[in-house]
């Protein structure tokens, strides 16, 4: 099977290796298995405005294994927040489909298959820390109890027991998103969706965040796509970095992450040869085509 999970598979390759994308874009039209997390199938996306139509996604193929961690790199504006949305049933494709465990968008999302975290924290101010991480809970029906318990879980789980009853100003921004990330686990959901959530973080928040990200998705289970401007967080994070170019939105090359288990990656693993040498293969992934490409993408 030629598809995109067949980088997954080699995840015991020696070294990290660029897949050309040709082979990402031979993904065979069929149901999406039970250890399909996201399978995107030819997926296009046109805007039109007056000013023009814009090709956001141009015959995008992904597919993406049950609990594995995913992240889109690219330059400003080649459609990594338009893939998600699709993905999201926040908006749909022009052509093409795309299956979230074997359902359509729509359908998962209604099931609570999804957890979704943006850049913006997006808490309600006028709710406690609390109360805004059991809200998908109330709105889904879950008991008094029930929501407070998991609540408490989940906030110690992102190390903010001691602010459960503070408002969300009373919070640093890194600390209000540890309340959007505990939000979006509440429902214990199958598939994240992140779209740059640490962007506004400064670098050792950001670290630790990304370390207490890998920890909680080796604990979940979920799967993860995870957009970012930043490399080093793209390699640190996932199994495999989706490298797309602009104008129209294609996916370019995948890269394998030839790093510890989700659940081994620590600190020390930014320090590590294997790392760098990721760091370096995405770095040309990125600069495969004119140097242009690259703009808008955080190359420390
Ligand atoms: N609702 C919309 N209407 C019209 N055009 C849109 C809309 N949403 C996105 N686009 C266009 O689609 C293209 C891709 O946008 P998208 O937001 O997906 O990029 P991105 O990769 O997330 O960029 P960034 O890294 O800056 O967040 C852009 O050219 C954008 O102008
Ligand atoms: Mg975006």
């Amino acid at each position: 099977m030629s598809d995109a999970r067949t980088a997954l598979d080699e995840q015991d390759a020696p070294a990290p290796v660029a897949v050309p994308a040709s082979t990402v874009t031979a993904v065979p039209d069929g149901p999406a298995g039970p250890a399909t997390a996201v399978d995107v199938r030819g997926v296009s996306k046109v805007f039109t405005t007056k000013a023009g139509t814009v090709t956001a996604l141009d015959d995008v193929h992904l597919r993406i294994a049950a609990g594995e961690f995913v992240s889109l790199i690219g330059p400003s504006g080649c459609g990594k927040s338009t893939l998600l949305r699709l993905v999201a049933d926040l908006d749909e494709p022009s052509s093409g489909e795309i299956e979230v465990f074997g359902r359509s968008p729509r359908v998962a999302r209604e099931a609570q298959d999804y957890g979704i975290a943006f850049q913006q924290a997006g808490l309600l101010p006028w709710r406690t820390v609390a109360a805004n991480v059991e809200l998908p809970l109330e709105l889904h029906g879950v008991g008094r109890r029930e929501r407070a318990a998991r609540a408490a879980d989940l906030l110690a789980l992102v190390g903010l027991t001691d602010f459960a009853r503070h408002f969300p100003h009373q919070l640093s921004g890194g600390m209000q998103q540890r309340v959007a990330i505990a939000r979006s686990l509440a429902e214990r959901p199958s598939l994240l969706l992140m779209d740059e959530p640490f962007g506004a973080l400064d670098e050792m928040t950001r670290e630790r965040m990304q370390t207490e990200l890998v920890r909680l998705c080796a604990e979940t289970g979920a799967a993860v796509v995870f957009v970012t401007h930043s490399i080093p967080e793209a390699v640190f994070l996932s199994q495999r970095v989706v490298v797309m170019s602009p104008r129209p939105g294609r996916i370019t090359q995948v890269v394998p992450v030839d790093l510890a288990r989700t659940a081994e990656r620590t600190d020390d693993l930014r320090e590590d040869a294997a790392f760098f040498a990721a760091v370096t293969a995405v770095r040309e992934a990125l600069h495969g085509g004119t140097p242009a490409t690259a703009r808008g993408v955080d190359v420390r």
